[in-house]
């Protein structure tokens, strides 16, 4: 499979710049997802590297081949860039069987029907659809004619699949599982792939990259995790989740193998927790802490050292009639949901969530995992 590059490219249309000076690269057998709000570049960005839209700035690699150089006023079309495209109206046309639509892109280009057989054959089973290729489309559900898209995206056998938006007209349930059965055969077929979509559950659930952008650029480039726990700045930080950002001093900053340990301090709190820079003593910090790393202790209870793992970093918080921040922090009624999971009613870890209220003399423990970002 080949690999995707894009140079400093650019998308201007008038005087508005729709994709920005941006530069990516995807490996060979990668799921990259494109994420960010709408009107960001996400649809332009797919559109040039699909050569539908021709970048205004900057240069496109498919592989070894440049497919479009704005500054040599290169470009190759989109029919010889050997891509699978799905789009969020997956377009399955109405009049023809499950076969024909399968078959349709190879029709047009005139290949010897025994050829065409077994290709669209073997493209309805990786989707498992063969035993519906007789079947009038109208008379499917949205998650086999999201199939049919796919399978008709992958009858070229192409080196590199472009999803927009492909889940969005399903409903929740279906959403899940088709993003799983996505996820599955892009990983069996080890297919290059960039996806775009707003929602960042799927971003999170699905992709090996995460590229979050915002007005034409790129946030931050990483793995789900990463972005998760790691986040660049606070734009990042906040697009994920509804994390708390408290305000906080530096007391103490140790460096520990590859990073810093900072002792810190807020508004009647204080706790550890983790920095990829040192800070020096006084300086301001954020501090982010997830909801799911938040947790309700007894009242006498004594922060257990086990449960800093290797990551983490202790954050105490006062007695909660005291507390400050009890109407603010955010916490998840459950512990103990694993990151990207899914909790017990099969939805994204995000939507598992509620808010800590009168919760008099009982502690608030929280932990500053990697999330103890410092901006
Ligand atoms: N043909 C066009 N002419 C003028 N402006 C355009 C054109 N296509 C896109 N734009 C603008 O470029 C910007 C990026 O659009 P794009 O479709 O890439 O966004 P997106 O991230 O896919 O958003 P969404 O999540 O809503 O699909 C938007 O401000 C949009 O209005
Ligand atoms: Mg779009």
């Amino acid at each position: 499979m080949a690999s995707v590059q894009l140079k400093n490219v650019s998308r201007i249309y008038g005087s508005a710049k729709a994709v920005d000076d941006l530069s990516l690269e995807i490996k060979s057998g990668e799921f990259v997802t494109l994420l960010g709000p709408s009107g960001c570049g996400k649809t332009t960005t797919l559109r040039m590297v699909a050569g539908l839209e021709k970048n205004t700035g900057g240069r496109i690699n498919i592989g070894e081949n440049v497919v479009s150089d704005a500054d040599k006023g290169y470009f190759v079309p989109s029919e010889r860039r050997r891509l699978g495209m799905v789009f969020q109206s997956y377009a399955i046309w109405p009049h023809m069987t499950v076969f024909e639509n399968v078959a349709y892109p190879l029709r047009i280009r005139r290949l010897p029907s025994a050829g065409i057989r077994e290709r669209v054959g073997r493209a309805l089973c990786l989707v498992e659809m063969e035993s519906y290729a007789e079947r009038p489309s109208p008379a499917l559900s949205g998650g086999q004619q999201q199939r049919v898209a796919i399978a008709r995206s992958l009858v070229f056998e192409p080196e590199v699949l472009l999803l927009d938006e492909p889940l969005s007209n399903l409903d929740a349930r279906l959403r899940i599982q088709m993003g799983d059965e996505f996820r599955q055969l892009q990983q069996r077929l080890k297919i290059t792939t960039l996806y775009v979509t707003h929602d960042q559950s799927e971003a999170m659930a699905l992709s090996d990259r995460v590229v979050v952008m915002q007005e034409g650029k790129i946030l931050q480039a990483a793995a789900p995790e990463e972005i998760y726990h790691r986040p660049l700045n606070r734009k990042v930080a906040a697009f994920f989740g509804s994390p708390n950002l408290l305000p906080a001093k530096v007391k103490k900053c140790v460096s520990s193998d590859t990073r810093f340990m900072l002792s810190v301090e807020g508004d009647g709190w204080a706790g550890d927790c983790q920095a990829a820079v040192a800070r020096p003593e006084g300086s301001a910090v954020t501090v982010i802490i997830r909801p799911e790393n938040l947790r309700l202790g007894e009242p006498q209870e004594k922060f257990r050292r086990s449960e800093m793992g290797r990551k983490s970093g202790p954050i105490y918080f006062p007695r909660a009639s005291t507390f400050h921040y009890s109407e603010d922090l955010r916490t998840v009624a459950q512990h103990g949901i694993p990151f990207g999971g899914r909790n017990s009613h099969g939805q994204y870890d995000q939507s598992f969530r509620s808010k800590v209220g009168g919760v008099g003399g009982r502690r608030l423990i929280g932990h500053a995992t990697q999330s103890a970002r410092l901006f």
